[in-house]
C-alpha cells in the first residue's frame, strides 16, 4: 500500500484530485454545497452557459433508463452575465477550480462569452459543441470537423490565457476526426463524452416519454462506450483528456484514466448520490494505493491492450 499523491495537471491547471463534476449535473454547486465542502472536489464544471438566459425545453425532460437517464433539459441557465454576477462569486468561496461550460448559436457568440469569462478569471473554459438538445449550434458544431475547428479557433482567440477545453460528442461515426480537427485548431484539452442520443416510448399512449421526443443518454450504462472513445481519442491526439460518461465509482474512474484520461468528471451519478464525486475520489485513491503507485496520475494511459 502506498499513499499516492492525488493531484493532477490538466492543460496547466492543477487539480487537487482528478475528480471534477460534469456540466449540467451539479448546477452551480449551491445545492451540493449543503451536503459537503465543495473544496474537496478537484473542479466544478458549471451548468452550460449561453449569451442570454434560457428557459430550456418543456417537460417531461428527464426519463430513467436501465442504469442511466435520458434528458432533454436544453441548456436552461441564467445567462453568462448572471453567472458572473452571482454564481462565480459564490463558487470563489471554495478552494476548487471553476470550469465554465459554454454553448453558442454562432462562433462569434462563443468568442464573446470567452472574452467575458477570461476577464473574470475562470480557471478553464469548456466549449460545448455537443449538446443534443438544442436546435441552433450545439451538436451541429460537434459533428462537423470544419465547424468544430472554427468554434475552437474563435474560443482560443478570445480566451486569453485561460485554457480552452472542447467537449466532444459521441454522436459521430469517428470521434477521432473531430478530436484531430479541434486539436489542430489549438484546443488545450478535450472532454468527452457528452450524452448519446436516445429515445423512450410509452407503449400505451404511443407517445415518446420526453416532450422533445428524443434526448441525451448518460449514466453507468454509457461507461463502456465512453471508455472506448477516450481510448481512441487518446491514441489519436496528444491533448490531455477529461473523461466522462458513466463514472460512478473508483473502478469506473480508474478505467477512464487507464484509457487515457488525465482527470474524470462525474455527472449522472450525482443525482443518485450527491456524495458520488467524493466516493469516486476515495475509490481512485484506494485503487492507486493498492497498486503501489506514488501518484494517481500514473494510471493515465496505463491500459495494456492485447
Ligand atoms: C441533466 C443533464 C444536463 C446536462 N447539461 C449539460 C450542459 O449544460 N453542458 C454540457 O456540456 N453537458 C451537459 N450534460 C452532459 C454531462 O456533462 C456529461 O457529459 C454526460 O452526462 C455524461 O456523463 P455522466 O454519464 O457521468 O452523466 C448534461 C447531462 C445531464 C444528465
Amino acid at each position: 500500500m502506498s499513499n499516492p499523491v492525488m493531484s493532477v495537471t490538466l492543460a496547466g491547471m492543477e487539480l487537487k484530485n482528478p475528480v471534477v463534476v460534469a456540466s449540467g449535473t451539479f448546477g452551480f454547486g449551491r445545492e451540493y454545497g449543503q451536503f459537503y465542502d465543495l473544496s474537496q472536489l478537484g473542479g466544478i464544471c458549471v451548468k452550460g452557459l449561453t449569451a442570454q438566459r434560457r428557459e430550456g425545453n418543456p417537460p417531461p425532460r428527464i426519463a430513467e433508463t436501465p442504469m442511466g437517464i435520458l434528458n432533454s433539459v436544453g441548456l436552461q441557465n441564467p445567462g453568462v452575465d448572471a453567472f458572473l454576477a452571482t454564481e462565480l462569486p459564490f463558487l470563489r468561496q471554495y478552494d476548487v477550480k471553476v470550469i465554465a461550460n459554454i454553448s453558442g448559436n454562432t462562433p462569434e457568440e462563443y468568442g464573446e462569452m470567452c472574452e467575458k469569462l477570461s476577464a473574470a478569471g475562470v480557471d478553464m473554459i469548456e466549449v460545448n459543441i455537443s449538446c443534443p438538445n438544442v436546435k441552433a449550434g450545439g451538436l451541429a458544431y460537434g459533428t462537423r470537423p470544419e465547424l468544430a475547428a472554427e468554434v475552437t479557433r474563435m474560443a482560443k482567440t478570445h480566451a486569453g490565457k485561460v485554457p480552452v477545453m472542447v467537449k466532444l460528442s459521441p454522436n459521430v461515426t469517428d470521434i477521432t476526426q473531430i478530436a484531430q480537427a479541434v486539436a489542430d485548431a489549438g484546443a488545450d484539452a478535450l472532454s468527452l463524452i457528452n450524452t448519446l442520443r436516445g429515445m423512450r416510448i410509452d407503449v400505451n399512449t404511443r407517445r415518446p416519454i420526453l416532450k422533445m421526443n428524443t434526448g441525451g443518454m448518460s449514466g453507468p450504462a454509457v461507461l463502456p462506450v465512453a471508455v472506448r472513445m477516450v481510448w481512441e481519442v487518446a491514441n489519436a491526439v496528444s491533448l490531455p483528456i477529461l473523461g466522462m460518461g458513466g463514472v460512478s465509482d473508483g473502478d469506473s474512474a480508474a478505467q477512464m484514466m487507464l484509457a487515457g484520461a488525465t482527470a474524470v468528471a462525474v455527472g449522472t451519478a450525482c443525482f443518485a448520490d450527491p456524495y458520488a464525486p467524493i466516493k469516486v475520489r476515495d475509490g481512485l485513491r484506494d485503487i492507486a494505493a493498492n497498486q503501489g503507485l506514488d501518484r494517481v496520475a500514473q494510471l493515465t494511459g496505463g491500459v495494456r491492450p492485447w
